[in-house]
């Protein structure tokens, strides 16, 4: 008996890095992943590369017809759902007073929106099921640590920590649980152009107490023991899964808008 068997699950974002890894596990674990990706092409090509049990669905995070779209396409094609992973994101940034309202405005929509938009229609199906159900979130470590030049994405993230909070407040009564998972440095087309900075990789391997950067499979595990029964009594909670560095301070240096490791969002 594997750990998903049975369950149908969705996850947003799914067609690279952190997702991408993670839809592969819950398939490789018995389940049936609904993949929600704007990039059409990529979710299409991967889904089809997981198997029978994965469906490619594209679309928008922040965009509410798609997402309700997609949860519908879900329950059709298998029939309910019973887990999710809201984890599509982007990144960017600029110094407070040259970034852009547009671009500030994009990276809230998508990291945090687009959160809010999934949980909206993902709990709809469940309470509407009755069975209760696992909503998991992505945060990151810059939910509670500011980082120079990330306005926007600290600011979304740590929404998204406290949109975990009051989801789980309001979906207990349910049985429905709902965690975030604030990963750290992973390696990811994300955190391609900061990795191929001379020296950035060492200073944050110094900083991790486990002394290696993440893999997405890493986040993909605490995705799956929240997604499985394995956590029944566990909800409201953000999970950093950073190799420690978290209990590290950053070096007061580090500013990434300034090494040139971060850029205007703008779609
Ligand atoms: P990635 O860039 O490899 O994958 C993100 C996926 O989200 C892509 O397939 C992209 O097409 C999709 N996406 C972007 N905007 C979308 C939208 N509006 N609608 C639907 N899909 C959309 O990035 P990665 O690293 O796998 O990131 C996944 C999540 O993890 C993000 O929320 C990110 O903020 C978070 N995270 C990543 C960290 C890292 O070090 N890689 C650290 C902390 C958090």
């Amino acid at each position: 008996m594997s750990a998903l068997d049975g369950k149908v699950v969705m996850v947003t974002g799914a067609a690279s890095g952190i997702g991408l890894a993670t839809a592969q596990l819950f398939a490789d674990e018995g389940a049936r992943v609904a993949m929600f990706d704007r990039n059409a092409d990529l979710v299409n090509e991967t889904a089809q590369q997981i198997g029978p049990n994965a469906m490619a669905i594209s679309g928008d995070v922040t965009n509410e017809d798609d997402v309700a779209a997609a949860v519908e396409s879900c329950v059709e094609r298998f029939g309910r759902l019973d887990a999710s992973f809201n984890n599509a994101g982007i990144a960017g940034g600029a110094p407070l007073h040259e970034q852009e309202l547009v671009a500030f405005q994009r990276v809230i929509d998508v990291c945090l929106t687009g959160v809010f938009l999934c949980l909206k229609h993902q709990s709809k199906q469940l309470i509407a099921q009755g069975e209760g159900g696992s909503l998991i979130n992505t945060a990151s470590i810059n939910a509670t640590q500011a980082t120079k030049g990330l306005s926007a994405y600290c600011s979304a993230k740590a929404g998204v920590a406290m949109l975990t909070k009051v989801s789980a407040l309001e979906l207990g009564e349910y049985g429905i649980r709902v965690n975030a998972i604030g990963p750290g440095h992973t390696k990811t087309p994300l955190t391609e152009r900061a990795r191929d900075l001379p020296g950035f990789d060492e200073a944050m391997i110094n900083a991790t107490p486990l002394g290696r950067l993440g893999e997405p499979d890493d986040i993909a595990q605490m995705a799956l023991f929240l997604a499985s029964d394995t956590s029944p009594w566990v909800s409201g909670q953000l999970f950093y899964v950073d190799g420690g560095i978290t209990v590290n301070e950053l070096p007061p240096g580090f500013d990434p808008f300034a090494q040139g490791l971060i850029r205007q969002q703008r779609g």
